[in-house]
């Protein structure tokens, strides 16, 4: 056990994060926040300090890591990036999208799990750049214990890795809630590894003059592109289910923990005491921002079960689904 220090911040741009650089340094582990969820960061050109994530979270081996930078002219030194795609990538960074390249001899095999290529994330949460800046490249998976759902504020941080790492950084909630859009740009045709906050649709506008954009759905059989997405995600303790919007109303004032949208709970729910409410549909990103949260309140709930409001996949609701698909999915 160390003794974790919760550093919090009040000003994103002037307070000091001299003791966190310090730490990430000296090899050693900072949880961060960043603009999609908090992260576990170490520096990413130290081998060292990069297998002590995997420690602490308990991570499978061969599931890489996204490196993070304060800028783009980084990207150059190192990945290696086809000229083509510059516009694009400009157009995308900083944000909340991650790009895979094939990577240079600087990022250690620890960081990749073994793979020639990178992820690449240039964060725009001020906090998430200005400890790049500082720091160095920041080799970093979410900040939870592997299999948990996401982290999206401190608190979510605190519960899974209090004693485990030198320096929390608290700068309240994630604005995205859910994980980068990942995009692997190291075949013809762009690929889209993970669904997130940047949408499918979108991109197939921004990658049009590239034909667009591929998604790649993994197989449970084989090994998936994106190693991360072949693991069960997100889950709480107690079992879960995704249910249709109408035959929820079988369910009012049972011991099962109904988590349904503001409109659903208006429309059909009226009365009913065993709710939380995880977002408003017409505003999909709300359901975004409270997702991890409302997962994490399941275990912590007096119910033994719990169902979840089924939504169309589409826009940024595929993302959502690609998350609670996985939420639910056996161990
Ligand atoms: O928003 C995010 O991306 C957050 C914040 C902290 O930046 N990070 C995050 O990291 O979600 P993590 O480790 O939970 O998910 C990383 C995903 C995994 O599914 C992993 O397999 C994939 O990125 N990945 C990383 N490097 C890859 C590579 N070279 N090729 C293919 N997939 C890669
Ligand atoms: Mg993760």
């Amino acid at each position: 056990m160390v003794e974790t220090k919760v550093l919090k911040i009040k000003d994103l741009y002037n307070d000091s994060l001299e003791y966190p650089c310090e730490v990430l340094k000296s090899g050693n582990l900072v949880a961060f926040p960043t603009e999609t969820v908090y992260g576990l960061g170490a520096l990413a050109t130290n081998p060292e300090a990069v297998r002590k994530i995997f420690e602490v979270k308990g991570r499978p081996q061969d599931n890489p890591l996204i490196v993070h930078l304060s800028s783009i002219d980084q990207i150059k030194d190192f990945a290696f990036m086809e000229e083509r795609y510059m516009k694009v990538i400009n157009k995308l960074t900083p944000g909340p999208i991650t790009f895979v390249l094939k990577k240079k001899d600087n990022i250690p095999y620890e960081v990749t799990a073994g793979l020639d290529t990178v992820g690449i994330r240039i964060p725009a949460h001020p906090i998430a750049q200005r400890l790049a800046r500082c720091a160095g490249p920041i080799a970093a998976p979410s900040a939870n214990l592997s299999g948990r759902p996401s982290p999206t504020d401190a608190k979510s941080v605190i519960e899974d890795l209090n004693g485990l790492v030198d320096c929390i950084i608290d700068a309240g909630e994630s604005a995205f809630g859910i994980e980068s859009t990942i995009v692997d740009l190291t075949k013809d045709k762009p690929l889209i590894l993970r669904p997130g906050p940047i949408t499918i649709e979108e991109l197939n506008d921004i990658f049009a003059e590239f034909g667009g954009v591929d998604y790649y759905e993994p197989k449970k059989e084989e090994r998936p592109i994106a190693p991360g997405m072949k693991y069960r995600h997100y889950a709480p303790e107690k079992p879960i289910r995704l249910v249709n919007r109408e035959e929820l109303a079988n369910l009012v004032n049972t011991n099962v923990l109904i988590l349904c949208t503001l409109e659903t709970q208006k429309d059909i729910l009226q009365g009913a005491e065993n709710i939380y409410i995880i977002g408003e549909y017409s505003r999909p990103y709300t359901i975004a921002q409270n997702l991890y949260r409302s997962l994490r309140y399941i275990d912590k709930s007096p119910y033994l079960e719990a169902v979840i409001e089924k939504f169309p996949e589409e826009g940024l609701f595929f993302s959502i689904m690609n998350r609670l698909k996985k939420a639910v999915s056996k161990k």
